[in-house]
């Protein structure tokens, strides 16, 4: 099982390396592969030193399955050269998502619509793979009628550069490298990504189109407002649900604790709730704050909290993986 991580020296790729080292991913062979900068660069795998190849390197390699996070453009040039060679890509830019022919997966939710024909897998956005686990077996039970989300997203999101603008905004540093438009330290932008012409942004226009994609029903409606704030752990959302039939708070509550990959932190007397401080580097996704909506019926409020680079990339690319090799689809 030879595996390659394209971006490895990436924030998304570094912890792909390390959710492939914790979770003992079977492979044999790693090829990390980054730009042609860093060719030659040495990356540790479990102990043991790693150069960074080219793509061309890479490709000639025939890897078995290649987790790519190195941005859409490259993912759009190269992602089908290595599938040409028989490589199963997983892809973690938006470059694949939204294509007709291409699965979107997030396991716990769809992974069974994978086949050994899927050359190309896309990996949701973070905001949207978070969201979903939550929303699935809500909607299995209630039927999703209409969700309002608001997000409180994480800068690791950006990548390097953004971490590097708040860390530098924080040393009182002021000609560092912007990500943003806007200072990032002690403020809050809401925009991620670009504008489109109906005034909302691209990456609020993913989780309205991803999210129906994964649940494979059109008929749930989304609006999303996404926001930047300055957090390190995790994106954070406040999550509206108005369900096609009632629901018991409590028979709600132990559904979500009794789904795969959901922690429940739901207990406001003690103050318990989940925050990204405490869901940094951890795989699973955090629920709490579950209440009624009073002004509307059968409507539910709730907090949904991820490590972005885990769950909303990383772990959830690595869990791809690992349904294929289980599968013997790859
Ligand atoms: N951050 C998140 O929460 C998150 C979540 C989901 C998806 N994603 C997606 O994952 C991708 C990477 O995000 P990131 O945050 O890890 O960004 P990043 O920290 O800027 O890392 C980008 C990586 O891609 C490599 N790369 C860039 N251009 C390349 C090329 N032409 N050929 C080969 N490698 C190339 C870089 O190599 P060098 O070091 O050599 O430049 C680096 O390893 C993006 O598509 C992003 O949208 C990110």
């Amino acid at each position: 099982m030879k595996i390659a991580v394209v971006g490895a020296t990436g924030l998304v790729g570094t912890v792909m390396l390390k959710v492939l080292e914790e979770r003992n991913f079977p492979l044999t062979e790693l090829i990390p592969v980054a730009s042609e900068k860093s060719v030659g660069k040495e990356i540790t795998f479990k102990g043991k030193k790693y150069a960074v190849v080219s793509m061309d390197t890479a490709i000639s390699m025939r890897p078995d399955i290649a987790l790519f996070s190195a941005g859409g453009s490259t993912s759009l040039a190269e992602a089908p050269r290595f599938a040409e060679v028989g490589t199963t890509v997983i892809d973690n830019s938006s470059a694949w998502r939204m294509d007709p022919s291409k699965k979107l997966v997030v396991p716990e939710v769809n992974a069974s619509e994978l086949s050994a024909d899927d050359k190309i897998i896309a990996n949701p956005n973070c905001s949207t793979i978070q969201m979903v686990v939550a929303l699935k077996p809500l909607h299995d039970k209630y039927k999703i009628k209409r969700v309002v989300v608001s997000t409180y997203q994480s800068v690791t999101g950006t990548g390097v550069k953004a971490v590097e603008q708040l860390m530098n905004e924080r040393k009182g540093i002021t000609d560092g490298p912007m990500a943003y438009a806007y200072p990032i330290d002690l403020n809050v932008i809401p925009q991620i990504d670009v504008f489109q012409d109906n005034g909302y942004t691209k990456e609020e226009m993913k989780m309205i189109l991803e999210t129906q994609k994964i649940m494979g029903d059109n008929n749930i409606k989304v609006t999303a407002t996404t926001v930047r704030i300055p957090v390190m752990g995790g994106h954070s959302e406040s999550v509206n649900i108005e369900f096609e039939n009632d629901f018991d708070v409590t028979e709600v509550k132990n559904l979500l604790a009794n789904t795969e990959g959901i922690i429940l932190v739901d207990d406001p007397a003690n103050l318990k709730y989940p925050m990204p401080k405490d869901a940094h580097e951890k795989d699973e996704v955090f629920v709490g704050r579950i209440r009624r909506d009073e002004s509307l019926p059968n409507t539910l409020n709730m907090w949904i909290v991820a490590d972005n680079l885990r769950k909303g990339a990383a772990t959830n690319a690595v869990q791809i993986a690992e349904y294929l090799v289980k599968k013997q689809l790859v």
